[in-house]
């Protein structure tokens, strides 16, 4: 079983300033807990003081976006090479950038590969609509952007996948943890096919969407759910912290 990680997702939120202070105060009380990665993704103007303030504690930092080039023309990006040094892991493919800024499988592609090589850890997301699910899709459709985002992935040593179901996001309606299960389970079984079942068993899949301090316990007691990229929860101290005690606890 991998280490679990919880995520936290600060999105477009926090000043540098109130990202400093969020920092400090998770670094004060999750400094000590063993047994899970923790991970704060403050937005890019905030990294460079976040990492500063978790400095020397096992805290780590993540990006919530990344470019697939080296460096160029690409007015407004950050490149994979500006991100090392200041973080370690990297969000890849979050619904709302699929959204809002039409970021294609393909594109989410060329983005792994390249936070792979240059030794950024991906937090790849995939998840369907409301729609698929309806329509009972998700199944379907969670499988074809698992399998578009990794073409031409050999090493599966430095991925996180994280299942977020868009109709979860922000809405307080979380998946049960039965219906996250299910899901993380089949992408547990498309990374056996494409890595083999051991290194499939190793690579930790989060599940993401209305993530709560009452319902990290049961989520993260289903044997495919390693975790959770936390939204909301994520920008008050208190709850991050109890989802991540409540998570070291559980897989302890
Ligand atoms: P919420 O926890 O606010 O639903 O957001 C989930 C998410 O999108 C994390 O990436």
């Amino acid at each position: 079983m991998p280490t679990p990680i919880i995520a936290g997702n600060w999105k477009m939120n926090t000043t540098v300033r109130e990202a400093a202070l969020l920092a400090s105060h998770l670094r004060g009380s999750l400094g000590g807990v063993s047994g899970v990665e923790v991970v704060l993704c403050p937005p890019f103007v905030s990294l460079a003081e976040v990492a500063r303030t978790l400095e020397g504690s096992p805290l780590k930092v993540g990006s919530q976006k990344m470019h697939y080039d080296d460096k160029g023309a690409f007015t407004g990006e950050v490149s994979p090479h500006m991100l090392l040094g200041l973080c370690q892991y990297v969000i890849l493919g979050h619904s709302e950038r699929r959204r809002d800024f039409a970021e294609t499988d393909a594109i989410v592609n060329r983005k792994v590969r390249k936070a792979m090589q240059v030794g950024l850890r991906p937090i790849l997301c995939v998840g369907e609509l409301l729609a698929d699910r309806q329509a009972d899709r998700e199944e379907a459709v969670v499988s074809a952007s698992l399998r578009a985002s990794l073409e031409g992935v050999t090493a599966s040593e430095s991925l996180v996948v994280a299942y977020e179901p868009v109709w979860a996001i922000g809405t307080g309606l979380a998946a049960t943890s039965q219906q996250a299960q299910v899901m993380c389970a089949l992408i547990r079984r498309l990374l056996s096919e494409q890595f083999g079942k051991e290194k499939a068993t190793a690579i930790p899949i989060l599940y993401g969407g209305s993530v709560t301090p009452a319902n990290i316990q049961e989520l993260a007691s289903q044997p495919d759910i390693d975790g959770g990229l936390v939204g909301g929860a994520s920008l008050n101290a208190a709850q991050f912290t109890q989802i991540v005690v409540t998570t070291a606890s559980v897989r302890s």
